[in-house]
């Protein structure tokens, strides 16, 4: 095994006829809606390059028509590109032959779809065994690990219960279960919580990070919401027109974002919920004044101390040990976008 994690090299996608032809035209200057007026060919993706690492969740996002599906289809191939090459621990997924790549869809890599794709007259724990049952998995064995996913999501006693008899929110964790199950180390998740109401959709994404910090998958998570990249992503790629405008933590796309397209899109992003105290500390500061705030919490914990007229407030890390302080001229500043 290589490297672990995927590396994205210069990933191009054209739809049409002549795909190589068109992507050289493309290479030469021509734009996306050009080379579809003149060619009648799609320009899915160009150029993309992406490094995401073992163990993370990495956002996609982007507006209707961007790419996201394109690319995350990729990572499966359930797509094969025009050019450029996916490494998936230091593997190249576009040379496995037919056996390899089956063998890779079973074992290395699931999917949870934004329609939830359960059986619907199967029930619930029928839903999570099957894929295993289909790999030949023992049926006590299948049986086993589908009720431990089950549980792991919040659905203990639900086993016997049908698709149809869920809400939304519970469907879409049977089909998490599902994609658990397989034991993949890679989740591709393309807005799988899109079809959600929003308080459903909200606890789905704490329970989503929850799961992810015991279980460590790697994570690719498509979304066109600003905010739900943001809460889940410990790296970001925004995309527009097939190509990757800005890549990198949350809090680097909002405090310095790439160009004016990545800055117009995080405008009206509300900093005080993404941004921590410890993204804004004075560390050459020291107060004493009683409260604290945690390094690691939002910067809007800090505005009750602020309202009680403190002008500094001491920030400590995990340990409870002082690391400086924020001041309000700081919280002003981030709130500003500066
Ligand atoms: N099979 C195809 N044939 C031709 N063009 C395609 C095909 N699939 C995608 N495209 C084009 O590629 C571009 C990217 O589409 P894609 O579905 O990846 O966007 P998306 O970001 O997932 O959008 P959405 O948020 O609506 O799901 C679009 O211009 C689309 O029309
Ligand atoms: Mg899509």
């Amino acid at each position: 095994m290589g490297d672990p994690g995927i590396r994205v090299e210069g990933i191009s996608k054209v739809f049409g006829k002549t795909p190589a032809k068109a992507l050289e035209l493309v290479r030469s200057g021509m734009g996306k809606a050009e080379l579809l007026e003149k060619t009648g060919h799609a320009l899915g993706l160009h150029d993309i390059n992406l490094t995401i690492g073992a163990g993370e969740i990495f956002v996609i996002m982007g507006l209707s028509g961007s790419g996201k599906s394109t690319l995350i289809r990729h990572f499966n191939r359930l797509i094969e590109p025009t050019a450029g090459r996916i490494l998936v621990d230091g593997e190249d997924i576009l040379r496995l032959d037919e056996p390899g790549l089956r063998n890779f869809r079973r074992r290395k890599i699931a999917m949870v779809f934004q329609r939830f794709g359960l059986l619907p007259h199967r029930n619930v724990l029928d839903n999570v065994m099957y894929g295993l049952l289909i790999d030949g998995v023992t049926r006590r064995k299948a049986e086993e690990r589908a009720r431990e996913q089950l549980a792991l999501v919040g659905l203990a006693g639900f086993e016997t219960r049908f698709p149809a008899q869920l809400s939304g929110g519970m469907q879409q964790r049977v089909g998490l279960a599902r994609a658990l199950a397989t034991d993949a180390g890679i989740l591709l998740m393309d807005e799988a919580f899109s079809a959600l109401d929003p308080l459903i959709r909200h606890d789905m994404q704490l329970q989503l990070k929850a799961l992810q910090a015991k279980l460590q998958k790697t994570i690719i998570f498509i979304t066109h919401d600003l905010d739900e990249a943001l809460l889940l992503g410990d790296h970001i790629a925004i995309l527009k027109d097939g190509t990757v405008r800005q890549a990198g933590t949350g809090a680097e796309i909002l405090t310095r974002p790439a160009d004016d397209y990545v800055a117009r899109f995080v405008h009206d992003v509300n900093r005080a919920r993404i941004l921590t105290c410890g993204q804004i500390t004075d560390r050459a500061i020291r107060v004493d004044t009683p409260g604290s705030v945690d390094a690691r919490a939002p910067i809007e914990t800090a505005f009750a101390a602020f309202a009680q007229g403190e002008q500094a407030i001491a920030v400590v890390n995990g340990n409870g040990q002082p690391i400086g302080a924020i001041t309000w001229q700081r919280v002003m500043q981030a709130l500003a976008g500066r």
